[in-house]
């Protein structure tokens, strides 16, 4: 998507050298614009655990290029010790951020590959070149993907067009699952992106998504540089809307979406579709299938909820108007100094509140038989995770804390 007219992806391997990595910081925008280098496993999981990089499908990406990375620094003497510092790495980096299936993904990815690789009878130095060749591979696909999710989503927003003869069509969204929140087009966002490409009239409510503002502070930024007709809407404001005729249907992102279809989103996205179906809207979810978790089949109770810190709750950031700090990056405290705050970052969306998923493959009702149906090769894997879940439940709702 584009940056000041100028097309570019959120995360990229440096050209002349491919020992760094550029990402886009995302903890500065939308006030400031900066690329920043990742060179070590230590610089990708900081970069991953402080959010610089963010939402499900970059979070992927930029482990799988964390693994290369830790690839390059693995010693080189001994074929084992360099599988274990990357099996090490791997740990690493899933502790940094719980609920985006799309980081334990791309780490088994990566060590999938390089130890049938390995067993293949390829060195060191043809693994790292694996390595590097998967990472490129995941930041591809994970585009690759987001475009088809636009291509399937737009005849959604086309069929609602005719419904409002040519009227400007309202979409909803939650939290940042845009461009920046995977390579390049977004899920939530693809699919407006591609009509609004396609000339069809829209526009585009943007909840602010406390604590961390992922929606007015990224989704209106970036929508903002694709010319993307929005307004940012405190996050309670959804249900008046939808009572009001005001929104056409919601689309979401995915952290981690179960077989059988309940959506794990940004907190506060359960609340937008009991709205949605208390008022009739089609409330949607995109994601790529890297988001699906095929071992999950009760996601409202088996999704690890991350719990994050609670300066997010108590602090607000923002540029200062006025006063000594004009112009500058501020944190301030809005609440009583002694309150206590919790800052839940997830929520689940149960599948009777979807009225689809929008995936790379096509549009499917969330329901475990639908998403298999597009999926019919994960079926084995499903029925495998199904007969070990059998004989170890161990239930209730999963709070990981990175605090
Ligand atoms: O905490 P974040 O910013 O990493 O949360 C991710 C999100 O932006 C969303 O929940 C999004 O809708 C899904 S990620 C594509």
């Amino acid at each position: 998507m584009n940056v000041n007219g100028k097309p570019m992806r959120t995360i990229w391997l440096d050209a002349h050298n491919p020992g760094v990595v550029h990402i886009i910081d995302q903890q500065q925008l939308p006030h400031v614009f900066e690329v920043m280098q990742l060179r070590t496993l230590a610089d990708v999981a900081t970069a991953i655990k402080d959010m610089h990089v963010r939402g499900a499908g970059l979070i992927g990406a930029t482990a799988g290029y964390g693994m290369y990375l830790a690839a390059l620094d693995a010693p080189k003497t001994n074929i084992d010790a360099f599988l274990a510092s990357l099996e090490q790495a791997a740990s690493t980096l899933q502790a940094t951020r719980p609920t985006a299936v799309n980081l334990a993904w791309a780490c088994s990815r990566q060590l999938t590959n390089i130890r049938s690789q390995m067993a293949a009878g390829l060195d060191v130095e043809a693994l790292i070149q694996v390595a590097k060749i998967t990472a490129q591979t995941i930041a591809d696909e994970d585009a690759n993907f987001c475009k088809r999710i636009g291509e399937h989503g737009l005849p959604i927003i086309h069929k609602l067009l005719q419904q409002k003869s040519g009227d400007t069509i309202n979409i909803l969204t939650h939290c940042n699952a845009g461009w920046l929140a995977f390579v390049d087009y977004g899920s939530a966002t693809a699919p407006i992106y591609a009509a609004f490409n396609a000339g069809i009239p829209l526009h585009v409510w943007v909840d602010e998504t406390r604590p961390r503002n992922q929606g007015a502070s990224l989704t209106a930024w970036e929508l903002g540089q694709h010319g993307v007709p929005h307004t940012i809407i405190a996050d309670n404001v959804g249900g008046h809307l939808m009572q009001h005729g005001l929104v056409d249907m919601v689309i979401v992102g995915s952290d981690r979406t179960s077989y059988t279809g309940d959506v794990g989103n940004k907190i506060g996205t359960y609340l937008k579709a009991l709205a949605a179906k208390d008022n009739n809207v089609p409330f949607y979810a995109a994601l790529p299938s890297s988001t699906f978790d095929w071992a999950l089949e009760d996601g409202v109770h088996g999704t690890p909820i991350e719990e994050r810190a609670a300066d997010e709750v108590t602090h607000i950031s923002g540029v200062a108007e006025s006063g000594p700090a004009a112009g500058q990056v501020t944190k301030v405290r809005i609440t009583p100094e002694t309150s206590p705050a919790k800052n839940y970052g997830f929520d689940v969306t149960p599948r009777r509140l979807v009225t689809g998923l929008i995936t790379e493959r096509g549009v499917c009702a969330a329901n475990a038989e639908s998403v298999l149906a597009l999926y019919p090769e994960k079926r084995t894997l499903v029925e495998q995770h199904k007969a070990v879940h059998t004989n170890s439940k161990d239930g209730g709702k999963r709070v990981v804390s990175t605090s």
